[in-house]
């Protein structure tokens, strides 16, 4: 029984090892935005949430903890990365504000829940929105031409929730 226990374990452990050799490299992208970030290429409330929540799966500026490195784990992230990017890529910003669909997009992903995903938010918990970050995204995404501009704080404060 012993030597069962200790044989499954070892070849848990060649198993493991073995599916690091499957690890899939992601190039990062010449970024865009490198040295400028979110904050800045936007309106800054609405840039920090971005950067907070989302841009490590929606832009070139990912951040890569160790654990996103190993097999399994590593097959999702970067899956998980490269679907994000196609889907929407923050680090043109600076050049391309934009545009209202993109903004809409946003609004709408954030209000039902469906991103950041949850897979994220689980080992992030500062990712997580609150009501307010929700309501100032989707307030910056209604916003038209003047997204640096508006007064977006003060109104997502009024609102009673
Ligand atoms: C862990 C990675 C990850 C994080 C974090 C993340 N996303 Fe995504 N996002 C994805 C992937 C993967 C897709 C494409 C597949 C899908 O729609 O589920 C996607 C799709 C989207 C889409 C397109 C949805 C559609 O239905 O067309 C929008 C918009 C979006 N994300 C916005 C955001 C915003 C805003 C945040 C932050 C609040 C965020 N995402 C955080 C990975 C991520």
């Amino acid at each position: 029984m012993r030597r069962l226990a200790k044989l499954t374990s070892i070849s848990f452990g060649v198993a493991f090892l073995g599916i690091q050799l499957f690890s899939i490299p992601i190039t990062p992208k010449a970024s865009a935005t490198s040295g400028v970030g979110m904050s800045q290429a936007i309106n800054p409330q609405v840039g920090a949430i971005l950067e907070r929540s989302c841009q490590d799966c929606h832009s070139s500026h990912t951040t890569w903890p160790w654990y996103s490195r190993v097999a399994p784990v590593s097959w999702m992230v970067s899956k998980h990365v490269r679907e994000g990017r196609e889907m929407l890529d923050f680090s043109g910003w600076t050049d391309q504000p934009p545009s209202t669909d993109e903004r809409m997009l946003i609004c709408d992903a954030v209000s039902d829940g469906q991103m950041p995903l949850p897979e994220y938010t689980m080992i992030h918990h500062k990712a997580k929105l609150s009501k307010q970050d929700v309501a100032l995204l989707c307030g910056w995404a209604a916003a038209t031409n003047a997204p640096r501009t508006l007064p977006l704080v003060s109104n997502s404060r009024n609102q009673k929730e």
